[in-house]
């Protein structure tokens, strides 16, 4: 089934159609900047011309920037404050006419890695971190999303989360080097590490199209894999989580 997958980042939204039963990239991607306001209302609009790019009627799959719970905002992330307490599904749907899920974007990452990407197969705590203007996090155990975990939200050092110190967009407003900024991600992976005791980790999200300027600085004792769907993971899942959620009403593997 070719469902319209969606990934809403702090610095672009993203959209192309997919097969969600086999995980491919239909299209091409379409994206358009984050408005400046990152407010709901001017958000919602883009989503509505990214449905419209497409020409596209039918279920939409969308990753969202921060936690979300049934549909909920319950978050600021790196977005407008207002989002906190918006019902995301509702206003998508009534802005674009199309019915929406949305899920966690890291979450709607992990979801096509498990299932389409080097996760597929992988049992234990399987944890999906993606790099962009937030670090996200989505974790599995035995390949069944656990939601909404927050690992960019660990206080570190004066930052009230670490995503602050070691996200992209940490990166590019210190003007860091891939060697400076590693150390700072590495130093990410190690709390982690010890918060969580993962099996795996999957690197993904943008900067992970810039793994092999970093991936020899990371030095920890779990295995650390780069997602090979890159950033088209966040589309792809999202697609992919819809469909589930058609069929089953709850967003599990297989
Ligand atoms: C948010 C997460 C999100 C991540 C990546 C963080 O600021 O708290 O929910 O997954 O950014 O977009």
């Amino acid at each position: 089934m070719e469902i319209l997958g969606i990934d809403i980042g702090g610095s672009g939204i993203k959209g192309a159609l997919v097969n969600a039963e086999t995980g491919e990239m239909l299209t091409e991607r379409f994206r358009i900047p984050t408005p400046k306001s990152k407010k709901p209302q001017a958000m919602a609009e883009v989503v509505a011309q990214i449905v419209e790019h497409f020409n596209y009627s039918g279920p939409v799959g969308c990753g969202f920037p921060s936690i979300v719970k049934n549909g909920v905002c319950l978050s600021q992330g790196n977005l407008h404050k207002s989002w906190v307490g918006v019902n995301i599904d509702e206003l998508f749907t009534e802005t674009t006419g199309q019915e929406f899920t949305v899920l966690n974007d890291a979450d709607a990452a992990g979801y096509a890695s498990m299932n389409y990407g080097v996760g597929k197969g992988k049992n234990g705590l399987v944890i999906m971190i993606t790099i962009g203007t937030g670090l996200g996090s989505g974790a599995f155990f035995n390949g069944v999303l656990i939601p909404n975990f927050e690992l960019g939200q660990i206080p570190y050092k004066k930052h009230k989360k670490i995503e602050s110190w070691a996200a992209a967009s940490a990166k590019d407003r210190e003007d860091l080097d891939f060697k400076k900024w590693g150390k700072r991600f590495n130093k990410f992976l190690k709390l982690v590490e010890l918060i969580v005791s993962p099996d795996l980790i999957i690197v993904g999200g943008g900067t992970s199209k810039d793994w092999d300027e970093f991936s020899h600085i990371i030095d920890i004792d779990t295995p650390v894999i780069k997602a090979e769907l890159m950033n088209h993971a966040g589309i792809i899942g999202a697609a992919v989580a819809c469909l589930r959620e058609q069929h089953h009403g709850h967003l599990t593997k297989g």
